[in-house]
């Protein structure tokens, strides 16, 4: 075992996502930094590479020589799926929207112990907003207790999603789209997959689902599932991969709708 409880992990990771969280508000205030783009036409700008490596450093101060996959400095460590713990880190989650001058824009952290998602911290420096959780602690955000939806049918659910980079990719997931601009309430795009999911855990949104990345979601599972949504994947995890770090055809939604919503998108796909 280490040293640190889950609890003490939690408060580390909320001050080192806050501490990114200023660099970045920083960041856009001086609008100095430079825009790239890698793989797939894929954005990233200097501030992501600046707050990875800021939470790099900090990450070995506080737990030295625990492994990390994070999205700029580290995304080969996916292969580490079998590391006993492990950070996850997406630096900037909402580069888009960070580079537009748009304010869904948040710093994840999530942590795993043998293959367990149990911290979560999501902070968004410009809604000024902390979400937090560790396994058997419960969920918050800025402190105070958080909680799903009630809702319990499709019409009642507004949804939120995300769309690969890749444009070919798009293709296959206008069935999804289709079928939930016809039975839900609504949809949302707010680009921040991190930010999506905890708006379910505080009850903004009712369901969300999406194919990402490991970093884009792990903290924000730890949150939504604390919190009392549902969190699953529409398709069997492949047995060598954690299914707390499996990122692909995720569904996390409010209790009483989960059931119907994977109903619909899986029906979708057969389309
Ligand atoms: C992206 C955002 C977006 C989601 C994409 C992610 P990034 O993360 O979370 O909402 O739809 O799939 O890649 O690139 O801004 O860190
Ligand atoms: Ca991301
Ligand atoms: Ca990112």
């Amino acid at each position: 075992m280490s040293d640190h409880t889950l609890a003490a992990r939690l408060d580390l990771a909320i001050s080192i996502a806050e501490e990114a969280g200023r660099m970045i508000t920083k960041a856009r205030e001086e609008q100095g930094f430079a825009h790239h783009l890698k793989k797939d036409n894929e954005l990233v700008t200097d501030v992501d590479i600046a707050v990875d490596e800021l939470i790099r450093q900090r990450l070995e101060e506080h737990f030295p020589g625990e492994a990390r996959l994070s999205e700029e400095l580290a995304p080969e460590s996916a292969l580490q799926v079998d590391a006993p713990r492990l950070w996850v880190v997406d630096p900037i989650d909402g580069t888009v929207n960070f580079a537009q001058g748009l304010r869904h824009v948040a710093v994840s952290i999530g942590w795993m112990e043998n293959g367990v998602a149990k911290v979560g911290v999501v902070h968004a420096p410009f809604l000024a907003e902390t979400f937090s959780a560790a396994e058997g602690l419960g969920a918050f955000c800025n402190g105070q207790p958080i909680k799903p939806s009630n809702a319990d049918s499709l019409a009642h659910t507004l949804v939120g999603t995300g769309f690969p980079y890749r444009k070919e990719a798009r293709k296959v997931l206008l069935k999804r789209l289709e079928a939930v601009l016809d039975h839900c309430q609504d949809i949302r795009r707010n680009g921040a997959a991190a930010l999506d999911i905890c708006d379910i855990a505080c009850g903004r949104l009712d369901a969300y689902y999406e194919t990402v990345s490991p970093w884009d979601f792990v903290g924000g599972w730890v949150i939504a599932r604390e919190a009392g949504a549902r969190v699953g994947h529409l398709y069997e995890v492949p047995q060598a991969i954690p299914v707390d770090l499996y990122p692909e055809h995720l569904l996390i939604a409010a209790p009483g709708v989960y059931a119907a919503m994977e109903e619909l998108l899986l029906a979708a796909d057969q389309k």
